[in-house]
Order: structure tokens, then sequence, then C-alpha cells
């Protein structure tokens, strides 16, 4: 396949506000051991992308500069050592920068096949949110059918791919999230009780909700005052999982209550994992939740997209906070 030298990419000039996001031609990436080049037709934007944007998330060493954790599109190369998948197959992958542009290199070992039934720009947005749901909920809090489970931040990508991947698992979910729109998409996708958290101590009412047996997994993005919150309603062999602190990274933790109530507290972050250790979660998804993706049993939900070169307006979306689920940057003559 005879490929450009050159490709249009979006860089970020600075750190700052996200009109430092600016579109620029960049040599074409190439596929190297273990990798594919895929020819993008969508990428999603996450959250981290924003920090990574204000210079507070440097990419892994080793990692393209350019923003972006997820792609979707035709693989147009192959590097040495690739068995899966093939030039000219349609994938969604996971990288560790680089999606927010024409070309991006994604190991194979992170690519996964796009059911029938998604488009490009919802095959984008599954990857980032999909494999840190799964690695922290289902592997590190191993979340048991039956179980109660509750994810704040419920409307974001990560919160909605958690509702519906524990709802899907068979446990009970609860969600909370910042105004009563974002609550009824909550519960629309699946959580039996989305609480306003600006309107009602979750706390008190997740006790009610449960009728006072309480929560046995939180996955949590907050952090702050929110821990000795989240300690609190946690039942006995419970597990809190942070995997971000937007309210601060220092909290204060009751020893007392971890010890009684023989608690598990955790955390990771899934990008500076090892490409090893993200096709272990790859291949997990495959045999799990690709077959939910399939039969449509579970879907991205897609709030908005913006053509590439308007990344800038994308992350101002993103951060006016009124989205649920996630947005997408797609290259729109290659969305299928
Ligand atoms: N550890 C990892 O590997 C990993 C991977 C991916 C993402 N993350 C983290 O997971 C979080 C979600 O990512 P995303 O891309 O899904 O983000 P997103 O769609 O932008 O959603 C973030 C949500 O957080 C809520 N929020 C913002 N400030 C808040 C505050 N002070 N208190 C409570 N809620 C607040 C907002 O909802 P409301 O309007 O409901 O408040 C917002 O919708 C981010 O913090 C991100 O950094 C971690």
């Amino acid at each position: 396949m005879d490929l450009p030298s050159t490709m249009t990419a979006i860089e970020i000039l600075r750190p700052g506000g996200p009109e430092v996001l600016v579109p620029a031609t960049r040599p074409l990436p190439q596929a190297g051991p273990g990798e594919v080049l895929v020819r993008v037709a969508a990428a999603g934007i996450n959250r981290p992308d924003v920090l990574q944007r204000m210079g507070g998330y440097a990419p892994p060493p080793g990692a393209s500069d350019i923003p972006g954790l997820e792609v979707a599109g035709e693989v147009v190369a192959t590097g040495p050592g690739v068995s899966w998948p093939s030039v000219g197959d349609f994938v969604m992958a996971l990288v560790a920068g680089g999606g927010y542009a024409e070309y991006c290199a994604a190991p194979a070992a992170q690519c996964l096949p796009v059911p029938a039934r998604l488009g490009a720009v919802e095959a984008a947005g599954i990857p980032e949110t999909f494999f840190t749901v799964w690695t922290n909920v289902f592997d590190r809090a191993a979340l048991k059918p039956g179980e109660a489970f509750l994810v704040h931040g419920g409307a974001s990508g990560i919160g909605t791919t958690a509702i519906q991947l524990a709802r899907r698992h068979g446990a009970r979910v609860f969600a909370t999230a910042g105004t009563p729109g974002k609550c009824a998409a909550c519960e629309a996708l699946g959580a039996e009780k989305a609480i306003d958290y600006r309107a009602c101590d979750f706390v008190r009412e997740l006790k009610d909700a449960t009728q006072g047996s309480r929560i046995d997994v939180i996955l949590d993005m907050v952090g702050g005052d929110y821990t000795a919150r989240n300690i609190a309603l946690l039942r006995e062999e419970g597990r809190l999982v942070q995997i971000a602190f937007l309210k601060g990274h220092k909290a204060e933790l009751d020893l007392n209550a971890l010890m009684r109530k023989r608690l598990v507290v955790t955390g990771s972050t899934l990008r500076p994992q090892s490409v090893a250790a993200k096709g272990r979660i790859a291949a997990s998804l495959r045999e799990t939740v690709l077959p939910w993706l399939e039969d449509g049993s579970v879907r991205p939900v897609i709030h908005e997209t913006y053509p590439l070169a308007r990344a800038a307006d994308a992350h101002a979306a993103l951060e006016a906070d009124r989205h649920v689920g996630k947005i997408v940057l797609e290259i729109p003559d290659l969305t299928r």
C-alpha cells in the first residue's frame, strides 16, 4: 500500500488551555516490532488528555508526544512479529499516545476487532475506558455477580462504561453524578439508583437504598473528602479502587474501619503499564466483553464528535462537563 510520508496530527504547543492544541504536519509513524500502523478513522478523547495538555501527565518513555490514548481504523502496515491483525483489518486500539493524528502506531497486543454493529466513532470510544474499568473493577476488585457496586462520576466516559459492564456482569449498580439529567442517564444505562451528589448525601442515600447492607466495590475518581465517605459506605470485605483524584490526592483514612471491616484500598493507572500487561487485559476483554458488544447488550455511549482539526473545541466541551459518555474526534471520509 502506498502511504504518504507525512500526516496531520494535533500538537500540544505548550502547557495551557484548549487553544494550545493545534494541527501540525508530522512524519508518518512506523510500525515497530510487534506493532501495526492504523489509518485513524476516529480517536477518543479522555480526561487524562486534558491533564497532559495542561502539563501534568507526561507520556511514558518511548510514547508519542501527540495526545490521544485510543483509536479506531484500518491497519495499513504491520511490523515484524505480528500475526494478528493484518493489513486491511479494522481495529480499535489502546495506545500510550499519538491518537490525535491521521496515522497511529499501536501494539498488536492492544488491538481488538471491531464488532460489525459498531461504527468507527463508537469503536474509538471503547479502549481507554473498557481497559481501565476491566483491570480495576474486575481484576483488582474482583466484583462478583450479586454484589453492590458504586461508581462515582457515573456520566463520565469511565462511568458509563462501568455501569454497563457491572450490570451486564450481574452486579447491583449505583452511581453518583452532578445533575438530575446525568443521574437519569445513569439509570437508563442500568444503574438501580443514581444520586445527584450536589443535592444529597450519597452515603445516607446508599445506606437507605441497600437497606443498610452497604456497598461491596467502589470505583472512585474523586478522592479528597470522598475517601472517608467511601470507607464509611463499604461493607465487610469491601474494596475501594482509586483511578483519579479530582478533589485531591490527600485523604484521611480511618484505619479502625479498614481493620474492622477487612477492607482493601487499591488503585492503578493504565498508561504506564507494559504492553504485556495491557495485552492480558485485551485478552480478557476479547473473551468476556467483546461478545457483549457484539450482541449489543453493552455499547459505547457517544455524546458528540468533532473533526480532528477541532480538537481544541472538543477539549473545551469535555471540560464544560455537560457530556454523558464520550467525545470523539473523527476523520469524516474514513468513518464507516
Ligand atoms: N487510572 C487510570 O488508568 C485512568 C484511566 C482513564 C481515566 N482515568 C480518570 O477517570 C476519570 C474519568 O475519566 P473520563 O475520561 O471518563 O472523564 P470525563 O468523561 O471527562 O468525566 C469526568 C467527570 O468527573 C465529574 N467531576 C468533575 N469534577 C468533579 C468533582 N470535583 N467532583 C466530583 N465529580 C467531578 C464530572 O461529572 P459530574 O458533572 O457528574 O460531576 C465529569 O463528567 C478522570 O479523572 C480520569 O483522569 C483514570
